[in-house]
């Protein structure tokens, strides 16, 4: 719908503050304690700087990359984020967008919908894992992902359930009994348009994870799911390593931000890592993550594909983290605002602004692609780097 197109994700995510009720607007904020490190992934980004050219610039712009064996449009990811519920068609929709812009999409544990139904929408996707139950359970889901076609795993190992909010959480019922639907009536109600997209479904969101349910059982509750995360005993390289062999293909090791860490994760036998810290919902006081880019790009760079995730709302963005040595870079929020601003159009829109974004600023800097990006293309102020481990 054209009236619905939106510029900016920016706008995208006012769009959503707007149609979404409260609590899932802010569902989708997320952040933790005192929410430093989300809003050093934004303010990192905008510290740095572009040095433009205004004539003999290259006229035409090579965007196309590859990532974990996948042939991608233009070197952006969809990132997995569990939230996807906020619109009826969830992560299908955020497929099908991903598969119509040419570009991959991470699945994650906690999505919606089941695994099979998001590959049929996206060939190019890529489960992602929590290290969560038995190893039995967890080969379980590895294999039900490679029976669904899923050409790539997600490791995400960072998560320390730290999800306490300075300005409060939002309410989350562990399922939307006759209680909850009272308690959050006042807030759909406010927003009728969304309560409309879903009531015409006939169906309410399931709260449901059908990705975490073992063979012959039903999708456990989200809570269910997270209570059992929450008991298992975090990895172990050595698990890390039982994983990338029980998988056998493309792995991702995400979260990773330390020097040494990444190191270990080659160790293991990953082929990617993302250099991510949850998007900042997670251990406040890290730092942004394209802060911390570079030395681990320099550490390990020649040997596993270096992916960034965190605070990318742009095309410039994009160029920034791949100037300081990402291959591509995944987007969790921005997507996500596409998302609950117009379906499965909000999320194309937001893969176009990106895209054009891209393809303006290597206008901009004189590049004829995204492979020829170096340091040399951003202007990095003086003590903007970080390198832990
Ligand atoms: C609401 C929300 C839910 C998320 N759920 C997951 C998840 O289920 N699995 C995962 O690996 N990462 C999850 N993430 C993290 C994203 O994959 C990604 O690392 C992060 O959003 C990147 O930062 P950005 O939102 O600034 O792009 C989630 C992030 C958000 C905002």
């Amino acid at each position: 719908m054209a009236d619905r197109w939106f510029e900016s994700v920016a706008v995208a995510q006012r769009r959503a503050e707007r149609r979404l009720p409260r609590s899932v607007y802010r569902a989708l904020v997320a952040g933790s304690e005192r929410g430093a490190t989300m809003e050093d992934n934004l303010a990192a980004f905008a510290e740095l700087g572009l040095a433009p050219m205004v004539a003999g610039q290259p006229a035409s712009r090579e965007l196309a990359t590859t990532l974990m064996g996948q042939a991608i449009s233009f070197p952006v990811v969809v990132s997995p984020t569990g939230v996807q519920a906020v619109h009826p068609d969830g992560e299908v929709a955020v497929a099908q967008a991903a598969a119509s812009r040419g570009v991959a999409a991470g699945l994650s544990s906690f999505a919606s919908k089941p695994v099979e139904e998001v590959v049929a929408a996206n060939p190019r996707t890529f489960f992602q894992l929590y290290w969560s139950g038995s190893r039995d359970d967890i080969a379980g889901r590895i294999e039900r992902a490679r029976a669904a076609g899923c050409v790539g795993m997600i490791a995400t190992l960072d998560w320390s359930f730290a999800t306490a909010r300075d300005w409060g959480s939002p309410y989350i019922p562990e399922r939307l009994d006759v209680r909850a639907a009272l308690r959050l009536a006042p807030e759909a109600i406010a927003r009728p348009a969304w309560l409309w997209s879903y009531l015409r479904t006939g169906a309410l969101p399931a709260l449901t994870v059908p990705n975490m349910a073992r063979p012959g059982q039903l999708a456990p509750s989200f809570f269910g799911a997270y209570g059992e995360w929450m008991q298992t005993p975090p990895a172990t390289w050595d698990d890390v390593a039982w994983m990338v062999a029980t998988w056998r293909g493309p792995f991702m090791v995400k979260g990773v931000i330390r020097v040494d860490d990444a190191r270990r994760a080659v160790d293991a036998g990953a082929t990617a890592i993302s250099v991510s810290n949850h998007g900042g919902n997670n251990l406040d006081g890290t730092p942004a993550t394209v802060r911390a880019l570079p030395a681990v790009a320099r550490a390990v760079g020649d040997q596993v594909e270096v992916v960034l995730d965190g605070g990318v709302r742009r095309g410039s963005d994009v160029v920034k983290a791949m100037a300081l040595g990402a291959r591509a870079v995944m987007v969790g929020r921005a997507p996500l605002w596409g998302l609950a601003a117009n379906g499965r159009a909000g999320v194309e829109n937001v893969l176009d602004i990106l895209r054009s974004g891209v393809d303006s600023t290597l206008r901009g800097i004189g590049r004829s692609s995204v492979h020829e990006l170096s340091e040399d293309d951003v202007v990095v102020p003086a003590g903007f780097l970080r390198q832990l481990g």
